[in-house]
Order: C-alpha cells, then sequence, then structure tokens
C-alpha cells in the first residue's frame, strides 16, 4: 500500500480544520502523546518484562520481590501520564472510578479504555486502547465527571491503538477514519489509508453466542436466521468471528465489513450490555459513522445519547450501515404493536 506520511504530517494536515484552533492544537498533542504511551505499551506486550504471564495480578510479587501489577494497570499509568503532559481538562478512565481535572485550562476531555481486552493478554491475542476526546464544558470544572455529560455526536476525534501482529492506530476527527501503522525501528505511525470506508457484502457476524439463552428475542431471532444461512430467510450463508477484543472485532470489521453485537441481555448486570458507553461505545461508534456504517443501541444512535453517569454501559450493534439497520427492524418488527401483526413480521421481508 502507499504511504501518506506519518502520525505527525496527519496532524499537521487540514484533518483538524474545522476544530477551533486551542482544540485542534490539544487534540494534536493528546494524540501525540497517547502515541508515545502506545508505542512504551507496545514495547511492554511484545517483550518479556514482566516475567512471561502478561496478564499476572495486581499484588502479586515478581522475581525480583517487587509488587507486580497488572497489564492493565500498566497502562493506565502510561496513558494517564501521557494526557497530563498533553494538559487535557478532564480526564475519565475505565480503572479509575471518579474521572479527574488535569489542567483546569485544558480544553479537551478524554475518556480512555487504557487496557481493551484484558481476557487476552495471556493468549496471546490482540488487545487495545481506546479513546474519546470531547471539548471542555464549564460544568467539567468543578465537577470532572460533568465534563463527560456531552453527547458522543460532540466527539472531536477518537479512536484506538491495536497491539497485535501489527501495533495500528485507527482515528478519526470527524472527517473520515485513518489508518496508521507503528513502524518499530522508528518508532513512528506511518499512516497507510485516509478514507477506510465498511465494506457492506461481508456476510460474518460476531456475538458472544453462548449468551443466546439470555438474549432479547429480537437478537435471538436476528443470529437465528444468520445461522439458517442459505437456507434460511437469508438465503446466504454466514460466518462467525468473536475475538473478545473490541478493537480487535472493530478492526476487523473496519476492515472487511460485517457486524458487532453486544446486546443488553437478562443476567443480573447485563441489562445494558457489558461495554462502556464513554470509552468503548462512543468512539467506535463515531469510527463507524466515519467509515460509513453505523452504530446503535440495538434502535437508537449511540452517537445521540446523552450519558448519566461516567461508567455507564451501553448495548453495541455496529457495523455496515445495512446490517445495523437490519438489527433494527428485527428490535421493532417485535416490539408492540407490531409483534403480532403477520404482514409486517420480520422474516421475508428483510432480505439482503
Ligand atoms: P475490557 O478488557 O476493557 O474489560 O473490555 C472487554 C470487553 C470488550 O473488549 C469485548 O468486546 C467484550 O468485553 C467481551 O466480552 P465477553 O467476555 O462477555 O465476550
Ligand atoms: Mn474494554
Ligand atoms: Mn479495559
Amino acid at each position: 500500500m502507499e504511504s501518506h506520511g506519518t502520525l505527525e504530517t496527519l496532524l499537521n494536515s487540514d484533518v483538524l480544520s474545522g476544530t477551533p484552533d486551542a482544540a485542534a492544537e490539544a487534540v494534536a498533542g493528546a494524540i501525540t502523546q497517547m502515541a508515545e504511551a502506545a508505542l512504551s505499551l507496545s514495547v511492554l506486550v511484545a517483550t518479556p518484562p514482566l516475567h512471561g504471564r502478561l496478564g499476572a495480578h495486581a499484588g502479586s510479587a515478581n522475581s525480583d520481590g517487587d509488587g507486580q501489577k497488572k497489564l492493565d494497570l500498566i497502562a493506565e499509568d502510561l496513558f494517564a501520564a501521557a494526557l497530563r503532559r498533553a494538559g487535557v481538562a478532564a480526564y475519565l478512565s475505565e480503572e479509575v472510578e471518579e474521572a479527574s481535572l488535569f489542567d483546569a485550562k485544558g480544553v479537551i476531555a478524554v475518556a480512555i479504555d487504557p487496557l481493551d481486552g484484558s481476557s487476552n493478554i495471556d493468549v496471546n491475542a490482540p488487545i487495545g486502547t481506546i479513546f474519546s476526546i470531547f471539548p471542555m464544558i464549564p460544568e467539567g470544572l468543578a465537577e470532572p465527571a460533568h465534563a463527560f455529560r456531552q453527547p458522543g455526536r460532540n466527539q472531536l476525534a477518537a479512536g484506538f491503538f491495536i497491539y497485535g501482529p501489527q501495533t495500528s492506530l485507527v482515528v478519526t476527527f470527524g472527517k473520515g477514519i485513518h489508518l496508521l501503522v507503528l513502524n518499530d525501528k522508528t518508532g513512528t505511525f506511518v499512516l497507510v489509508e485516509s478514507g477506510v470506508t465498511i465494506p457492506a457484502e461481508q456476510a460474518e457476524y460476531a456475538i458472544n453466542a453462548s449468551n443466546y439463552r439470555h438474549w432479547p428475542e429480537s437478537v435471538q431471532s436476528y443470529i437465528d436466521d444468520c445461522v439458517k444461512g442459505a437456507d434460511g430467510p437469508r438465503g446466504r450463508n454466514f460466518n462467525m468471528r468473536w475475538v473478545g477484543s473490541l478493537v480487535a472485532d472493530s478492526y476487523r470489521i473496519f476492515m472487511r465489513g460485517g457486524i458487532f453485537l453486544y446486546p443488553g441481555d437478562k443476567r443480573p448486570g447485563y441489562e445494558q450490555g457489558r461495554l462502556r458507553l464513554m470509552y468503548e461505545a462512543n468512539p467506535i461508534a463515531f469510527l463507524a459513522e466515519q467509515s460509513g456504517g453505523a452504530a446503535t443501541d440495538g434502535v437508537d444512535n449511540i452517537l445521540d445519547r446523552v450519558p448519566h453517569s461516567p461508567h455507564q454501559r451501553v448495548p453495541l450493534v455496529m457495523g455496515s450501515t445495512d446490517k445495523v439497520e437490519r438489527v433494527r427492524q428485527y428490535y421493532l418488527d417485535l416490539s408492540p404493536p407490531t409483534r403480532d401483526a403477520p404482514l409486517f413480521g420480520r422474516r421475508g421481508l428483510l432480505r439482503d
């Protein structure tokens, strides 16, 4: 693939031209600092400084007798320090209960999942870091958590680093998405492609099917129809993938299409699914929309949701627009009053 430069040249191009100068500078600074942290984390992930098992639990001791941290706490330290250096105003992390005010003069607020896919650390599968950048709002000065009471639509930038066979950065500033790959010989992120779009044709879905019995009937029906393949109402065969790291499942969808679902289900505590709005669903939804796809909670656009609490969960259906819309139809068809209306039943109306 043709190379168009580096992260630095991308940040100095017109990608942030619609954003006020101070915020644009702050976004560029935050992403530059996070890229440094991501480089450190990727080196840590790729070499054995943690004495083999990267997923060791916090509180355990390494062979030197030092306290050994879980990788997600190491990631938290790296990214919090990076964003503090960048002078961001408000900071919200999956790893920290309370949002913080880093710099009262800062003009942006950053929400972050420092280490996504923790359960994959010890199995050498891709893991990542997801971030979401908002303009700082005055309400956040007195109470930092309030800086994050903005709909995802307000994001200035969002993206994720993925530590896999390649360390990559997928990022948007609201004008399409960009794919950059780390050149580990130079330590720079190289721009590989701008304007990545989700291919529409891929018949592939991602869902943790072990939760089938807990799902709402709408999701069961959607997946049933995929599983029936060429013999069912969809008239085509589907493939299934579930890495279990949102970054990896999303990356695959941005590159080759498909759909990802983490619905709300009947398990206690999973009524709103598993994923967190502020640092998982919002940034992935922004990327999805910017790559020609869509993201909903099953029915409504994720980016329109006004958050009520920093760590709230939200169901997430994300991928190519036609598939996300189809899932929406399944949700709506099963809601009264249409659920018993045979003419408007879900099957047969919604072939590709
Ligand atoms: P985290 O490691 O930050 O807690 O996130 C894990 C998330 C997400 O990456 C993934 O899509 C999902 O949890 C997997 O959930 P299940 O283990 O329920 O399949
Ligand atoms: Mn996560
Ligand atoms: Mn995490």
